[in-house]
């Protein structure tokens, strides 16, 4: 994904400058889709602030825009609202605090600048919204270049460049109002650079560095903010992540014999690569408790090969015919051949965890072991689960039969296990590991309905699998048991006739017509709204039980990947 992401916003701004001039509401709506994508925990924060107050935006170029906030997400739109209880007026004055990094503090001026209309405590709350997102939005690149793009495309809207006097900052001039510099600086470049200094030692021997923002170095780090809070570009750290470990998965590949029957197939689904939750998981997590990612890297490769061997078996149980974009391996390449290759990238996954002894030592290869056929039993279990269900055509009733199913085959192995991976890397061991099992439970599950959703919903070429598969396989989908809960009798009796089908039984049509029947009875809105939900509350877990956990980079990625499941297109 993040490649082909990583430059959506600015592609968008830039392809509107060649056009018509973009108008004022256009670079807020992008800037909170660019967010939303990058750094869900900035727009989760601000969504927080915001709370049920619904805001009219209006620009210098006379138009105007909408802002409100659903649970963890901000909803921006470029025409006004019917309704609203704040408004908002942005003159080229605002426009520059707002965006322009190289602006004042933005809480020092906007009072008097930035022209909010409302009841007292809602302006307050519409000023926090503001400057939580002006404050840590500037800090992402990728935004940065968004504005200077809007900027160059419609100068009006930023009205003269401020004298030389008002770019002082505590005596430093700054740029004043040309491009943000580029530094150079890259996210992640800590990974490479970060020494084990400070003077926090934790177990085995890795100390915490000291907490610092995740900035890209063209202004100082949040210098201007209480306490510094560190974000994290998601897009640019999980492309990071991702390569760095899927180079290493392809040196745990061995190129032997046989090739076309065996390596070849091992080396298919890693190949045509995923997004890299995972590894990023576990390099945040070892980052979080102190220790250098790097120590990481090998058992994160290890997940990855894990993921891909049971990727392979589930397509051969759900009978799939598409996986990330292209046939599944046993529609290609036959049921056997497939089978043994998943047993092959298994074994390899297997050797990968042991070899840490050579860099990891014992005690910390053992605990990597020890977690390891923990995750892959849980996996296993709640497959079972799942298969069952579809073999004897039942539907659970309730919604918790499906959270300890999920958990198990995708909660497990998805988000759990790769953080207390990346803690045992750090050195962590024990009871310790716990504080991630609460916050990534909920997370795990939100994780799996978003992917059930986009199944029935999403962009089918970003997400890769057969559209409808789900329900021509059957699968007992939270979607699903909400349907077989709310519908009528004579429906149910019709849909469970459906699904009492082998999956050969099922056409496409009969697939459409369990969808209509979903949307009829508002199964989906149902999950999506249970999948923000379920989010939050793993989110609020994870603020709760991760409090101990110094604010370093590490902390501030496993944060903004706790609000990004729900919010990922693919
Ligand atoms: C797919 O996982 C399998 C599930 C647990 C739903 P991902 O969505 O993480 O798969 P890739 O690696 O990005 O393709
Ligand atoms: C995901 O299974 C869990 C494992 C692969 C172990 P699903 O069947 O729900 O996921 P997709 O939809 O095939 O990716
Ligand atoms: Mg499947
Ligand atoms: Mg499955």
């Amino acid at each position: 994904m993040p490649t082909d992401h990583a430059s959506s916003g600015q592609r968008r701004a830039a392809t509107e400058t060649a056009g018509p001039e973009p108008a004022g509401a256009d670079v807020f709506t992008a800037t909170v889709h660019e967010l939303t994508q990058r750094a869900p925990a900035i727009v989760a924060a601000a969504a927080a602030e915001l709370g049920a107050i619904r805001l009219a935006l209006h620009f210098g170029d006379g138009t105007g825009g909408a802002l409100s906030a659903h649970r963890s997400r901000l909803i921006a739109t470029a025409h006004p609202p019917a309704s609203a209880d704040v408004e908002v007026y942005f003159d080229a004055r605002a426009m520059n605090l707002i965006f322009d990094l190289a602006a004042r503090p933005i809480d020092e001026v906007l009072p008097g600048s930035l022209d909010v209309r409302g009841p007292r405590d809602q302006v307050l709350a519409v000023w926090r919204t503001m400057r939580l997102l002006s404050q840590r939005a500037s800090g992402l690149r990728a935004v940065q270049e968004l504005w200077r793009c809007y900027r160059d495309a419609s100068p009006h809207l930023w009205g003269k460049p401020p004298s030389p006097a008002d770019s002082v900052i505590d005596g430093e001039p700054t740029d004043g109002w040309a491009a943000p510099r580029d530094t150079g600086w890259r996210a992640l470049d800590f990974f490479d650079h970060r020494q084990p200094t400070g003077d926090r030692p934790l177990v085995g021997g890795t100390v915490a560095s000291a907490p610092r923002s995740l900035w890209d170095g063209t202004r100082a780090t949040g210098w201007w903010l209480p306490e510094p809070v560190a974000d994290a570009d998601l897009v640019d750290v999980m492309t990071a992540c991702r390569d760095r470990v899927r180079r290493e998965m392809n040196r745990l590949i061995p190129d032997r014999q046989p090739k076309s029957s065996l390596y070849e197939l091992i080396r298919a689904y890693p190949t045509r690569q995923g997004k890299g939750l995972r590894p990023t998981l576990t390099l945040a997590a070892c980052a979080a408790f102190g220790g250098r990612p790097d120590d990481a890297v090998r058992v994160a490769a290890a997940l990855e090969l894990f993921h891909n061997g049971f990727l392979i078996h589930d397509d051969i149980a759900d009978e799939s015919t598409h996986r990330r974009g292209l046939p599944t391996l046993h529609t290609e390449h036959g049921l056997g051949l497939a089978v043994n290759a998943g047993d092959g990238i298994n074994l390899l996954a297997v050797d990968a965890v042991l070899s840490n002894l050579e860099t990891l030592g014992l005690a910390r290869t053992l605990g990597l072991i020890h977690e390891v056929l923990h995750m892959c039993r849980e996996t296993v279990e709640g497959q079972a689960i799942e298969l069952e269900w579809i073999r004897r055509a039942t539907v659970p009733r309730s919604d918790q039969a499906y959270y300890r199913m999920s958990t198990k085959k995708t909660g497990w192995y998805t988000c759990i296990s790769p953080c207390r991976l990346g803690a045992v890397c750090a050195g962590e061991s024990g009871p310790a590991l716990d504080v991630f099992n609460e916050a990534f439970r909920w997370i795990g599950i939100a994780f799996q309905i978003q992917d059930d959703v986009l199944n029935l919903i999403g962009e089918e070429a970003l997400y890769g699998k057969e559209p409808l598969g789900d329900l021509l396989e059957g699968k007992r989908t939270v979607m699903l048991i909400h349907l077989m809960r709310t519908a009528g009798h004579r429906d149910r009796v019709r849909l469970a006739e459906l699904l009492a089908r082998p999956r050969q039984g099922r056409a496409q049509e009969d697939a459409a017509e369990i969808l209509a029947a979903m949307q009829h009875y508002g199964s989906i809105d149902y999950a999506i709204d249970l999948a923000d939900r379920l989010a939050q509350r793993g989110t609020q877990r994870f603020e709760r039980d991760l409090r101990a956990l110094p604010e370093n980079e590490g902390k501030a990625l496993l944060r903004q990947i706790a609000n990004y499941v729900t919010t990922r297109p693919l």
